[in-house]
């Protein structure tokens, strides 16, 4: 049987459709309009694509959204001191530097420079460490999208083996950490396991997080698995994820599309995050 397909695109709108009323409210109730600032630094293609559909979605919920663009030479201390005034403006809920920024930048003092209740993105070390503890903080998005997508299957994660290739700061670790609170097992997977295919098969969840197009064939997946794709690869023009979709969805129970999948719950996520920072620090 095929599997049945997870639209990311068709929640993420009818979210959407939730956030923008719930904006509406607060600015009502309270006078206050979110707003996100996304600092773009140098030019990345792919990246101004994001940044832009970041701004429009913004738009489209009745948030504030501004992009300050930055030269390829813009150097850490300039940066820095853009984040500060945006540290203290209270118009901007949310801030977000866009990754990855250009060698003279060390990506980790940028991130560990944001004040943590504006940290939409949840990269800081203090929302990490929350997120570890077990404490509420903002999330980072595209796990919180995933567990969404998971959520939306009308499976239960509780008990179920979860198996979570890549182990990046961004996807993989985060990712593993909130099916952990839901109370899957858990197995992060790198470039270094050794007998990947074997443990993928044991997997009930399998999210593929490696950035190498059509990686995850049938020899991975399990009959009736829940697979999310992670994965945004550019093949002859056309997007890729990292899961041979054709393949897998006649063994899969449930799959994501790329794309439709992932991508557009991780906006949505933001737009979430940038709500809540708003609530929260009125
Ligand atoms: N580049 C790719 N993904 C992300 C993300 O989630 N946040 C930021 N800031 N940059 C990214």
């Amino acid at each position: 049987m095929e599997a049945n397909i997870i639209d990311g695109k068709a929640l993420s709108n009818r979210l959407r459709e939730s956030i923008k009323s719930r904006v509406e409210e607060l600015k009502s109730r309270k006078g206050i309009t979110p707003g996100l600032t996304v600092i773009l630094v140098g030019n990345d293609p792919a990246s101004a694509v994001y940044v832009r559909n970041k701004e429009r979605a913004c738009k489209q919920v009745g948030m504030n959204s501004s992009i300050i663009k930055l030269g390829e030479d813009t150097t850490q201390e300039e940066l820095l001191r853009h984040i500060e005034r945006l540290n203290k403006d209270k118009g901007v809920h949310g801030i977000l530097v866009q990754l990855p920024l250009p060698p003279q930048i060390d990506p980790t003092q940028v991130i560990n420079a944001i004040d943590p209740r504006k940290d939409v993105d949840g990269f800081h070390p203090m929302n990490v460490g929350r997120l570890v503890t077990g404490q509420a903080c903002l999330e980072p998005c595209t796990p919180k999208g995933i567990i969404r997508l998971i959520q939306e299957t009308g499976e239960p994660i509780r008990g179920k083996n979860a198996v979570v290739i890549g182990r990046s700061n961004i996807v993989g670790k985060p990712v593993s950490l909130m099916l952990l609170k839901n109370d899957a097992t858990v197995t992060i997977c790198h470039s270094k396991t050794s007998g990947l295919d074997e443990i993928c098969r044991r997997a009930d969840i399998l999210v593929v997080a490696v950035g190498r197009p059509n990686f995850v064939d049938n020899r991975y997946v399990r009959d009736g698995a829940i697979v999310i794709d992670v994965g945004i690869n550019r093949v002859d023009g056309k997007l890729v994820g990292d899961v041979d979709f054709q393949e897998v969805r006649q063994k899969a129970g449930w799959i994501t599309p790329v794309p439709g999948g992932v991508g557009p719950m991780t906006i949505t996520m933001l737009l979430e995050n940038t709500l809540q920072a708003a609530q929260q620090n009125e």
